[in-house]
């Protein structure tokens, strides 16, 4: 047992390493210098290796040290990871302003934070009592990957709030969302390092996107990787902030690192539009690279009222800078079927470096583009890169015509099955509107058997051209035939005993993955993963969805007029209606899990509470979870929204809030009984 005083110099470690290293690492502001650092740090590592008992997961000394992963394990975050639409000029960014401001009422006071887009990878980190428990990936929104360890053994990234007694309390739950990143300096005097080993890197965000996907983490704590958070995606047991720029302000005061010397409050808009239209020229000053500004309605409680369209929030959005442009050659003109029978004409460039990667191709949007820019094969045109965007031809340059270009026009037959192209009046696209079109199945079955959708490992967009080939696919249902064909896929070249069984064991496996997936899988035009969940959540089967209206569709929050035509129209195509049925036979999930009762059914359902005081029997955590899994929500603070107040003993100023606003009180008896009556 270790005695008392080594205990208590311990803790004294930890609190002064803590300390010094946030000054060193976060603010860039040291106290002390390295050696005195070091000293400090050796200490606690032998007091720790004598008194193994004393180690914790959040001790500095534990930043690195764990074993290589065999693989990330999934993590689904407790809210969507929304994206941001994206507006390009001040007149976009003014539309965006009108949209919101006609969903709120007239005379809505508003103000705007507006932060720098930083151009990195998004990571969720989870803080139970003030303890880094957990640190996911993005993932396609919904579920994100376990990279804990790895995220670990980024210096400025706190393993432990609040950084020092003076700060704020740490909430009992507390979720946050970041960027990943590698600031400029560091990627160059790293990317120089390694070229000496011949080793190439291309750009900090393709860097500190491979350091963190690593399973080693030794390797991960080799690149200088940094983190800065942003968002609250969850906040229990405490009153969190009622507006962005408190929440940056809150955040800091715990200890994390946040950019809030690039961070601007405004509560005039002309001003903010001049300030997004000046910062151009800020941009490349910033020690970490950026895509743009974020700009976001600074009160949360607006947040809430706005909601979200797609994947987007209403309340915030990007604002981008005109991108990266280079001039190659046009070398031709290609005409791709995508998995809804559009075609689209796709440039082959002479490779061109842009931006941090070399691009060989690029998109031209539609025939109608290319016939107004006047872009023919041959050309030098320009080519424009916006951060992660597929590259697209801006147009050609006509000075430097040679004679020699030709003309283009969008084939009159499919490429692929050779089937007459159609276009309606009114619509820009040309479709092959042949549904058994091969490109079309092949795209469809790639699309099914994606990362986003089913996720079946070793099945990718070779495997389904080459199982179309040769007549084991014809459309996605057809993947849970495979199994009858084992012999045949044994005869495959490089198709041993092994990889097959291991085909054919994930395809089986694939049939535990559940319904959201499906129905991210189907492709439907706009339904993405985030829409899938949103409309299953609502729904609750596939069955339900294929007979849901478009008014039941369009009357769902986030569920726009275009996702609700698509929706239907997909499921009115009797082809599709049998590849439901089909998927539904041999055993796929179709519905989400049965327990879960319709939402609208259960006894809290809409309803919103908000907790204070102790209760007699139940934590705070247990009774947010109770009034969760009945349907209601838990929010921090009283407002008129707000329908009860389940107070215990000691209730703080909420209580008094809920008198004046008349919300009702109740007891944990009280809400015992709402939730029996059922
Ligand atoms: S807010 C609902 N703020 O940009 C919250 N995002 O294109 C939406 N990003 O995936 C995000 N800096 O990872 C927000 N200051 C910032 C950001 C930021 C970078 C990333 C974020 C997101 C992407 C959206």
């Amino acid at each position: 047992m270790a005695p008392p005083d080594v205990v208590k110099r311990v803790e004294q470690l930890r609190r002064l390493i803590n300390y010094h290293s946030y000054r060193y690492y976060v603010l860039a502001q040291p106290e002390i210098s390295d050696e005195e650092y070091d000293m400090l740090f050796r200490e606690l590592q032998r007091l720790e290796s004598q008194y193994p008992e004393l180690i914790t997961p959040d001790s500095p000394t534990q930043r690195v040290g764990a074993p290589p992963a065999e693989g990330f394990a999934k993590v689904r975050h407790p809210a969507p990871m929304l994206s941001l639409g994206n507006v390009t000029s001040p007149e976009e960014l003014r539309a965006w302003k009108e949209r919101y401001e006609k969903l709120l009422p007239e005379g809505t006071k508003v103000s705007w934070v507006v932060e720098p887009k930083i151009d990195g990878l998004t990571v969720v980190l989870h803080y139970e009592n003030g303890v880094f428990t957990l640190g996911a990936t993005r993932g396609d929104g919904i579920v994100g990957e376990d990279i804990t360890n790895n995220l670990r053994t980024i210096r400025s990234l706190p393993l432990h709030i609040p950084l020092t007694e003076d700060g704020p309390d740490a909430p009992p739950r507390l979720v946050v969302r970041g960027e990943a990143y590698m600031a400029k300096a560091e990627f160059e005097r790293f990317q120089t390092e390694q070229a000496k080993l011949g080793n190439k890197f291309t750009s900090p965000r393709n860097t500190a996107a491979g350091a963190l996907r690593n399973l080693d983490p030794k390797v991960t704590a080799s690149r200088p990787l940094d983190v800065l958070v942003y968002h609250i995606v969850v906040i229990e047991g405490a009153d969190g902030p009622a507006t962005q720029w408190e929440t940056l302000h809150y955040l800091r005061d715990l200890g994390f690192p946040v950019a809030l010397a690039y961070c601007r409050l405004f509560d005039d808009f002309d001003a903010l539009v001049d300030y997004c239209v000046g910062w151009v020229d800020e941009k490349d000053k910033l020690p970490f690279e950026v895509d743009g500004l974020v700009i976001k309605i600074n009160e949360l409680a607006l947040h809430d009222v706005l909601g979200f369209v797609g994947k987007d929030p209403r309340w915030a959005v990007a604002y981008k800078y005109p991108a990266a442009e280079a001039i190659t050659r046009l070398l031709d003109i290609v005409v791709e079927v995508g998995r809804t029978g559009v075609l689209t004409p796709r440039a082959v460039l002479e490779p061109v470096y842009l931006a941090g990667a070399t691009i060989s191709s690029a998109t031209l949007h539609n025939a109608d583009y290319i016939a107004e820019k006047d872009i023919r094969i041959g050309d030098m045109v320009i080519v424009r890169r916006a951060g992660e965007v597929i590259p697209q031809v801006l147009g050609p340059v006509k000075e430097l015509r040679t004679g020699d270009e030709k003309v283009w026009r969008m084939p009159e037959r499919c490429p692929s099955c050779g089937e007459p192209v159609v276009r309606y009046p009114g619509e820009v696209a040309y479709y092959c509107e042949n549904t058994a079109c091969p490109a079309q199945l092949v795209r469809r079955v790639e699309f099914f058997v994606s990362r986003p959708a089913m996720d079946i490992e070793g099945f990718g967009p070779r495997q389904a051209r080459l199982f179309y080939e040769r007549g084991f696919i014809k459309e996605i249902a057809d993947i849970y035939t495979l199994k009858e064909r084992r012999e045949e896929l044994l005869a495959l070249e490089g198709y041993g005993e092994k990889k097959v069984n291991n085909l054919l064991n994930a395809i089986e496996a694939s049939k535990g993955q559940p319904a959201t997936r499906v129905l991210t899988g189907l492709g439907i035009r706009f339904v993405g993963p985030i829409t899938a969940e949103l409309l299953l959540n609502h729904f609750r089967s596939i069955d339900a969805l294929a007979r849901a209206t478009v008014e039941a569709l369009s009357a769902l929050e986030g569920v726009g007029p275009r996702i609700a035509e698509s929706v239907r129209a997909w499921f009115s195509h009797p082809a599709n209606q049998r590849t439901v049925a089909r998927l539904t036979s041999y055993g796929l999930q179709m519905a989400l899990p049965e327990e879960e009762k319709p939402a609208e059914a259960l006894p809290l359902a809409g309803k919103i509470f908000v907790l204070t005081g102790t209760l007699p029997t139940w934590t705070r955590q247990e009774a947010t979870e109770i009034i969760k899994r009945y349907g209601g929500k838990v929010t921090s603070s009283v407002s008129r929204k707000t329908d009860y107040v389940l107070a215990g003993e000691n209730p703080g100023s909420k209580l008094q809030k809920a008198q004046q606003l008349g919300v009702p009180i109740i007891s944990e008896e009280d809400l015992r009984r709402m939730i029996q009556q059922q």
